[in-house]
């Protein structure tokens, strides 16, 4: 299997026909870890009102696969590719679609991997884009999983994990 990893930058175009923000999210989450799972995709999805960033790995037709549907969806538009590169190990082992949310630490991180306390992804390399979103998806989920100690639940994470390739 050849690896390869495509890290882009879009605008989202969320409407109230997509049942507005949380709904159209939660549609493009639980669509991308059913079929990246099927097609052993891993990465990590970003958004904020201004931007969806991602980054996909796994097999390169599979990335190809997946990059030219998600370019076709219309929840976004502008779409950036920053990187497309052949790699020998992924960032995001087992994740099928991590989800990079805001966090008390996300200034500081933000100003960590560019000189912004904003997330300006026109002004960032694909390493600080790739290396934010590995820290924030981690970040994420230890929050997630405080979230979930203190309530007592489980559900310690919504992200499930696959087998690595
Ligand atoms: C920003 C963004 C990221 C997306 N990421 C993925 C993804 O990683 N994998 C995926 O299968 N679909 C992703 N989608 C959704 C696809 O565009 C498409 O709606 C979906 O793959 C259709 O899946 P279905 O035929 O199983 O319903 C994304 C959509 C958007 C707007």
């Amino acid at each position: 299997m050849y690896l390869m990893r495509l890290t882009y930058y879009s605008s989202p175009s969320i409407t109230m026909e997509h049942g507005g923000r949380t709904n159209a999210l939660k549609d493009i989450l639980a669509a991308s870890r059913r079929n990246n799972a099927d097609s052993g995709i891993t990465g990590t999805l970003f958004f904020n009102d201004e931007y969806f960033a991602q980054v996909i790995e796994g097999d390169r037709e599979q990335v190809s696969d997946s990059f030219i549907r998600i370019s076709r969806d219309e929840r976004h538009r502008n779409i950036i590719v920053l990187r497309a590169q052949s790699i020998h190990e992924r960032l995001f082992n087992g994740w099928e679609m991590g989800f990079a949310s805001i966090t008390e630490n996300t200034e500081m991180l933000y100003r960590k991997y560019s000189s912004y306390s904003e997330f300006k992804p026109s002004r960032m390399t694909a390493d600080g884009l790739e290396a934010l979103l590995v820290e924030m998806v981690h970040h994420t989920s230890v929050a997630r999983k405080q979230t979930a100690d203190q309530a007592g639940s489980r559900d310690i994470s919504k992200v499930r994990k696959v087998k690595s390739l």
